[in-house]
């Protein structure tokens, strides 16, 4: 089994690079489906999640060619409707934007449920209102989503969502890119990979407007061509170093970051007391002197995002004080919660209100990483605490974070990844 080996209690010091974002990469490959030709992707992260999709990708006929470590060149011209694998598609949530891709290209889709991190309930009824109102009839079947239209040809249409959602917001854009005519997303998501996902397309020939704001715009066009695109820094990644940096007391500079999209988190870190400085692309957080509880509340961009609540909890866990977080987003986030109690952290959860009793001193323990954002948590609690703490199932944080431990070792950390041994190479020495 795979373990992160901690041993904490030194403050984080000096500067790491963020990858590309996982979030804004899922829907531009996934959207490449669209294209026959090629597209160039530049400043992909190295992730498992980004890694799956490529396999997923290659498995319906897609091309896919390395040009360096974090460019690489996706041809699905040759492409083949409803071939995806389906113990693939459910290994993770991104998968879903197969549906809008297939869609888009072939007037129709097949693609199994997806899977993705456990918060509770995770419906998918917008999205698929969204392909309703685009003329979709959709069935579900055997653990799959099939969507047929009339002659398989989408019709454009306006739509308005219930919620701000992330999934379906980019699921419609990409599966009314070519269409006759104009669709129209009202209550649209903004977070900045709605942006991005746009603006590849835009690159790509699409006329897709106001991404960014609650309307979009998406006037179909006849085709769409290959280009050459950089995916956005990760917020989320930035995020999990800047409060990695205030939770160990640390001074660290954290570059390749747009400090734009960091605004929400910047704002709580300066009200616990931590001196957050902006530069053109890139952050420096200071943490030396005494910090102080706040309250957070998670939201749609541009407010706190639910994906940064876990890290944040583990920060108030070392402040004294009482600090409350309200997830607005998820009913069922707290897994991780019960992993800083094994730590010693007094924190309560109350429907969705979390309330921290920071300061309690945290202890090494053996941990298990139990989503994404919850076991970068945990490690960040363990960086935190005298004493060696070991983390498992960390393929859960690998499927977000590109080389997180090699990035911490450049911090100052003293942690180390134990890989499994390989069982022929075992079988063999027995
Ligand atoms: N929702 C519905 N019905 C839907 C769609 C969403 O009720 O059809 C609800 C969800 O249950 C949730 C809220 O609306 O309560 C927002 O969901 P959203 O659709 O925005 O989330 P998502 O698209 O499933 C993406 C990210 C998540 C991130 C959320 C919110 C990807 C692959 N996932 O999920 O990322 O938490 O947006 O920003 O982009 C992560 O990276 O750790 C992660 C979980």
């Amino acid at each position: 089994m795979e373990k992160i080996v901690i041993n904490g209690g030194a403050p984080l010091r000096g500067s790491v690079d963020v990858s590309g974002s996982k979030n804004a990469a899922l829907p531009i490959i996934y959207a490449c489906i669209l294209v026959k030709g090629k597209c160039i992707i530049e400043n992909i992260p190295n992730i498992i999640d980004i890694n799956r999709s490529f396999d997923i990708l290659r498995g319906m006929g897609a091309v896919i060619r390395t040009v360096n470590k974090t460019t690489v060149e996706i041809d699905c011209t040759n492409v083949v409707c409803g071939t995806s694998d389906y113990n693939l598609v459910r290994r993770l949530r991104g998968s879903y934007y197969l549906l809008g891709a297939e869609l888009g290209r072939f007037g129709k889709a097949r693609v199994a449920y997806p899977g993705g991190c456990d918060f509770g309930v995770r419906p998918i009824d917008q999205h698929i209102k969204g392909f309703k109102a685009l003329g979709g009839e959709v069935i579900t079947d055997g653990g799959y989503i099939e969507i047929s239209t009339k002659d398989n040809k989408i019709t454009p249409a306006n739509i308005y969502f219930d919620m701000s959602t992330v999934g379906a917001t980019l699921n419609i854009m990409i599966a009314s890119a070519i269409s006759d005519g104009v669709t129209v997303i009202e209550n649209a998501a903004r977070e900045p990979h709605i942006v991005d996902c746009a603006n590849f397309l835009n690159s790509c020939g699409a006329n897709i407007s106001g991404a960014g704001s609650d309307v979009i715009k998406i006037k179909g066009v006849q085709s769409l061509h290959g280009c050459t695109y950089a995916i956005i820094p990760d917020m989320i990644e930035a995020g999990s170093f800047m409060v990695a940096a205030a939770a160990t007391r640390g001074h660290v500079r954290i570059n390749n970051v747009i400090p734009k999209h960091l605004e929400s988190i910047t704002a709580k870190l300066e009200e616990v007391g931590a001196v957050v400085e902006e530069f053109d692309d890139s952050v420096e957080v200071i943490a030396n002197r005494p910090l102080k509880p706040t309250n957070v509340k998670t939201l749609p961009y541009p407010g706190f995002p639910t994906d940064m609540h876990p890290q944040m909890c583990a920060l108030l866990a070392t402040i004294e004080g009482i600090s409350f977080i309200n997830e607005s987003i998820y009913d069922n986030r707290f897994k991780y919660i019960e992993e800083l109690k094994r730590m010693g952290a007094d924190i309560k959860v109350d429907g969705r209100i979390v309330t921290i009793t920071g300061g309690v001193p945290l202890s090494a323990a053996p941990l298990i990483a139990v989503d994404l954002r919850g076991g970068i948590a945990v490690l960040t609690a363990a960086l935190t605490c005298e004493g060696v703490s070991e983390i498992s199932e960390i393929n859960l944080i690998e499927r977000g974070y590109d080389d997180i431990v090699g990035k911490l070792k450049g911090l100052g950390a003293d942690i180390k990844k134990i890989c499994a041994p390989d069982p022929v190479a075992l079988k063999k020495a027995n």
